[in-house]
């Protein structure tokens, strides 16, 4: 049974941008999430305020928080790792934002520089600080399908992190196939097992689509009752920490798919192609998104 509804949260302006080499304008970055709020996205995450000696890209945080037009329709989370991040975030003005932990301990260490329990206690500091100010906070759990480091990640790991996260206080745990290794035969064994511990409504995916896969595990999951879907206007991305991983599967794909199963989004496919075919230019690329290719410019 298909949901009638399903969220998308739109994160190609953070998670699409973040492993460009070139550093992209903030006038771009702006502009980009600018368009990107008038698609009928409800949620656009718009940056990180992670280091800028790690992440290079994502240093104009501020700016980019403090020259987007909010619209009062659209959520803007964007990435804490620990309280520093969380200050700054909230001293630019962000109303929600997202933690993001991992399945592999590996991965872990190489992109947040600690273990997967020291991070679930920064975490819990930033979710503490977060409540008391009634900000909401989001949950990432990456490695859910395969790390780059340690290969094969038990469906029983990617649980438990997931559950610590929703117990701490995530309104919603973002499970990230951080490398696209997922086919629908994992993506059903893990959430079979995480769906044991964290209510599905709780739930969202997250797919890169290194192999392909994307649109495929996507499916499987909203079959299984998952309906908040993460996704990258063009296809934009890759995570700098986890080498070999490409873009995230393009929101455009994703709204094509769910349109044509009669599930409504809210959002316009058109707006977002122009968003698209905006932010490619920019970049003087080719979209990744299979659904902008075929219709062309408008
Ligand atoms: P660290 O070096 O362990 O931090 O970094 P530290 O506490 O030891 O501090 C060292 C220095 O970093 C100090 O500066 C701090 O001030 C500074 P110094 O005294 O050397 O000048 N620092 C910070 N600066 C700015 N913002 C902060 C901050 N914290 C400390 N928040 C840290 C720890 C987490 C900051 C670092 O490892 C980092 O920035 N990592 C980047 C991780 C990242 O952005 N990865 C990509 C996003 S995750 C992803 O893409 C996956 C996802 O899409 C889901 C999926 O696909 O699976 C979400
Ligand atoms: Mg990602």
């Amino acid at each position: 049974e298909n949901p009638e509804f399903v969220k998308i949260v739109e994160v190609g302006p953070r998670d699409g941008l973040q492993n460009e080499k070139e550093i992209v304008p903030t006038e771009v970055k702006i502009q980009l999430i600018d368009k990107l709020s008038d698609t009928g996205l409800s949620v656009v995450e718009a940056t990180s305020f992670v280091s800028s000696k790690w992440v290079p890209q994502m240093a104009d945080h501020t700016a980019v928080l403090q020259g987007i037009q909010k619209s009062p329709n659209v959520r803007y989370p964007v990435l804490t790792p620990n309280m520093q991040g969380f200050q700054n975030a909230l001293a630019a003005g962000a109303t929600e934002v997202a933690v993001f932990g991992s399945a592999s301990e590996t991965f872990s260490r190489k992109n947040i520089n600690c273990s997967i329990d020291e991070s679930m206690l920064r975490f819990e500091e930033v979710i503490n600080a977060a409540k008391d100010r009634q900000i909401p906070v989001r949950g990432y759990v990456s490695c859910a399908l395969g790390c780059p480091h340690e290969g094969h990640i038990d469906p029983s790991k990617v649980t438990e992190v997931a559950k610590r996260l929703y117990e701490l206080g995530c309104y919603e745990v973002s499970l990230g196939d951080t490398i696209g290794v997922g086919t629908p035969g994992s993506m059903a064994k893990m959430l079979l097992s995480v769906m044991q511990e964290v209510p599905c409504s709780a739930l969202a995916v997250h797919c890169h689509d290194t192999y392909g896969q994307a649109l495929a595990n996507i499916l499987t999951a909203l079959q299984m009752g998952v309906c908040v879907v993460d996704s990258a206007v063009a296809g934009l991305g890759g995570c700098p920490y986890a080498q070999g991983s490409s873009g995230n599967v393009s929101t455009e794909d994703v709204l094509y798919m769910l349109h044509g199963m009669g599930i409504q989004t809210g959002v316009d496919l058109s707006k977002v192609i122009k968003a698209g075919d905006f932010i490619c230019n920019a970049l003087n690329r080719k979209t990744n998104s299979r659904v902008a290719q075929a219709r062309g410019t408008l």
